[in-house]
């Protein structure tokens, strides 16, 4: 418990340098464009979610679920895995920025 916290407060301490936007993030997103399709917007399976215009905190968190393998997936575990925390924030603020998952008014 106390670690999750202390885990969240890092977490808000790099979130708005992050947002503020970085170009690791579009080039690290390359590899990630083979399934989530160009920007996170166009899935190559079904089973693929898109990524474009998720939450920024959710992409977070997910992401370190996947790396420390607290959130199964044999290929996300895989991918996330040699993710630094850095990279994790860069491409959580890029897919975040994107169009995407928009709510009817
Ligand atoms: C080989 C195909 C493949 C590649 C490459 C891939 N992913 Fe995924 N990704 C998936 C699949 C399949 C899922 C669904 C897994 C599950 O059910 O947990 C997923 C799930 C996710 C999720 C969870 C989304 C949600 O709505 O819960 C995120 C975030 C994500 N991927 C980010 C990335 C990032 C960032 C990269 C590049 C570093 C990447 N993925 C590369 C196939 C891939």
């Amino acid at each position: 418990m106390i670690r999750a916290l202390a885990l969240g407060a890092s977490l808000l301490a790099v979130l708005t340098p992050a947002l503020a936007g970085d170009e690791a993030g579009p080039k690290k997103a390359e590899v990630c464009a083979a399934c989530h399709g160009p920007a996170g917007k166009k899935p190559t399976t079904p089973e693929t979610p898109r990524l474009a215009g998720q939450e920024y905190d959710y992409l977070v968190h997910v992401l370190i679920d996947y790396h420390k393998g607290t959130r199964v997936s044999p290929i996300m575990n895989a991918m996330a895995k040699p993710l630094t925390d850095k990279e994790i924030h860069d491409l959580a603020s890029y897919y975040s920025r994107q169009d995407g998952l928009t709510s009817k008014r």
